[in-house]
């Protein structure tokens, strides 16, 4: 069935994505291998349908890549003429002025959706990487809450040594975890961060060896799940506003959302 946005079940793996969901737990799965698992448009238009749709049973969203790269980033034929086979070139669009500023820009966050929704605060979501994680492929990660990730992780914004800037909603998340300075010498120089460095730096809460990957996911998810939904929810959306609070507006910001969890707790024992 067609779904708003043009996008119809039972197309994400011609875009590139596999899902699967358990209960509480959705696997998205990069799934094209064969390209290292490389993403086009269709790919982020995939998986913004997955956000949209997802049951509302899920707690987790496990991001993870078919085969021994997370993500090699962006299809590199979007940049070539023609584009991607099936799919209209942004480039194309650019180069013959069909596509102004404000296409540009809607496009633009149309792809960037399909990152966007991996901070909502009703999921957790879990980034499981092995290999390399390159350009859209690190901001993917970026874009989950948390990162784990095989000792054989590379993570490298490639963005800039193309001629382009992140785009990918990438850029936030990076400083906020490493800082301005740091953000910009990975950035600037397009360097190669291995997983060692990425613990080091904060982009990754734990590193394990490739074998454990799975296992190690595993754990977290269950760990997560222990927690009760709501208060997870009210906590997360917490953590998320503390940056832009002072301490004052955090403090009240805390007060605001204990009274709504006693509220709820006290409700839920007068239900027995
Ligand atoms: N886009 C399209 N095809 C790709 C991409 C990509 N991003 N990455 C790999 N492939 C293809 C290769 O062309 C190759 O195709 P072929 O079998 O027809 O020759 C196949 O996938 C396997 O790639 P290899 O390079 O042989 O795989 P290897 O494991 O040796 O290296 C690596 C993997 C490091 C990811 C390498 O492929 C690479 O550097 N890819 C390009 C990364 C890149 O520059 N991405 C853009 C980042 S910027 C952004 O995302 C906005």
């Amino acid at each position: 069935m067609a779904e708003a946005g043009g996008f119809a079940d039972g197309d994400l793996e011609a875009a590139g994505l596999r899902l699967s969901v358990s209960d509480e737990v959705a696997t998205v799965t990069l799934a094209r291998p064969e390209r290292r698992n490389a993403m086009t448009g269709r790919t982020w238009e995939a998986l913004a349908h997955v956000g949209q749709t997802l049951p509302e049973s899920v707690r987790i969203v496990i991001v993870t890549g078919e085969g021994s790269t997370f993500s090699s980033g962006i299809d590199l034929n979007m940049f070539r003429p023609g584009g991607v086979e099936g799919e209209t070139s942004l480039m194309d669009r650019v180069a013959d002025g069909s596509a102004d500023d404000a296409e540009l820009d809607r496009v633009i966050a149309r792809y960037q959706e399909g990152f966007a929704w991996l901070r909502r605060p009703d999921i957790v979501s879990v980034a499981a990487v092995r290999g390399h994680a390159i350009g859209a492929g690190f901001q993917l990660a970026l874009s989950c809450d948390l990162r784990i990730l095989a000792d054989d992780a590379q993570l490298c914004m490639k963005e800039p040594a193309l001629g382009l800037v992140p785009d990918l909603t990438g850029t936030k998340p990076l400083v906020d975890l490493v800082g301005p300075s740091r953000a910009m010498e990975l950035c600037l120089t397009a360097r190669t961060v291995s997983a060692a460095e990425a613990r080091e730096l904060g982009l990754a809460e734990l590193v394990v060896e490739e074998a454990q990957l799975d296992g190690a996911v595993d754990d977290l998810a269950a760990a997560l799940l222990a927690v009760p939904r709501e208060a997870a929810s009210a906590t997360k959306d917490l953590l998320q506003g503390a940056p832009a609070r002072t301490l004052q507006e955090q403090a009240a910001a805390e007060r605001r959302a204990q009274a709504g969890r006693l509220r709820a707790l006290a409700a839920q024992a007068a239900r027995g």
